[in-house]
């Protein structure tokens, strides 16, 4: 199929609701959440997606209930133990754009070993956003920029935008071609707010747990129906 998206990033959202419904409890809903991650993983390899990336947890999730956020790292640890042989047998690369240094150390260690695991594979890449926040992402590529600066090593007029992005976590991956949000809510959430300056956005009322195959499908579809134009004039209008 021609038109398929490179790079599809999803705010994994609408899990709490999700248990709600069915008088579960959040955590419950979390879990539901994690299969919901490994059939999107498939299901992107089914559809040649060559980089999926997930908010799996906000720099802002740290104001959740302690065992929310514990249950939520447990979730993490569990996913990463569970999926770690297929991830690698499907030449999956595994990378973490978050801070790893600010997850409690079970956490650190799983994330750590699966990235390492698999950096050289050459397939398709998981880039799991834990502990991910894009203002702060910007403010310490600034800061890496300013630092450079005071020691001489770049002059403050040669910073362009290749340099910038250069120096974000997500480095040398293309921006995301097409943002996915399930749960009916229409915001960023301070989500890849450098990467998706000229991303298409797709909204569904489908909750997280429940996603997969057909909605990424019909995303998918969404995707190719929309003309791109950058800012420019498409062939029909010059
Ligand atoms: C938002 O739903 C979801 C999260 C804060 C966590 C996302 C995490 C997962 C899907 C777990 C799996 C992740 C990995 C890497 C194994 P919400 O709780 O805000 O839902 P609500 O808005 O309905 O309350």
């Amino acid at each position: 199929m021609s038109g398929i998206p490179r790079h599809v990033a999803i705010i994994m959202d609408g899990n709490g609701r999700w248990a709600r419904r069915r008088n579960l409890p959040r955590a419950a809903g979390h879990r539901a959440g994690g299969e919901a991650l490994r059939r999107t993983v498939e299901a992107c390899r089914d559809l040649g997606i060559e980089i999926l990336t997930v908010y799996a947890f906000s720099t802002e999730n740290w104001k959740r209930p302690r065992a929310e956020v514990e249950a939520l790292m447990d979730l993490i640890v569990e996913y990463v133990r569970k999926e770690r042989e297929e991830l690698i047998r499907n030449n999956i690369r595994v990378v973490n754009i978050g801070d790893t240094s600010g997850l409690p150390a079970a956490a650190r260690r799983e994330i750590e070993s699966i990235v390492a695991a698999t950096s050289q594979n050459t397939g398709h890449v998981l880039c799991l956003a834990l502990n991910y926040g894009g203002r702060r992402e910007i403010v310490e590529a600034a800061r890496a920029l300013a630092q450079k600066a005071a020691r001489g090593e770049v002059r403050p007029g040669e910073i362009d935008e290749d340099m910038f992005r250069r120096h974000l976590t997500t480095g040398d991956l293309p921006d995301p071609d097409i943002l996915i949000r399930p749960s009916g809510e229409m915001r960023v959430s301070n989500f890849l707010l450098w990467q998706i300056a000229y991303t298409e956005l797709w909204f569904t009322p489908v909750l997280w747990p429940d996603f997969g195959p057909e909605q990424l499908r019909q995303a998918v579809e969404a995707y190719r129906q929309r003309h791109r134009r950058y800012g420019g004039l498409s062939l029909e209008d010059a």
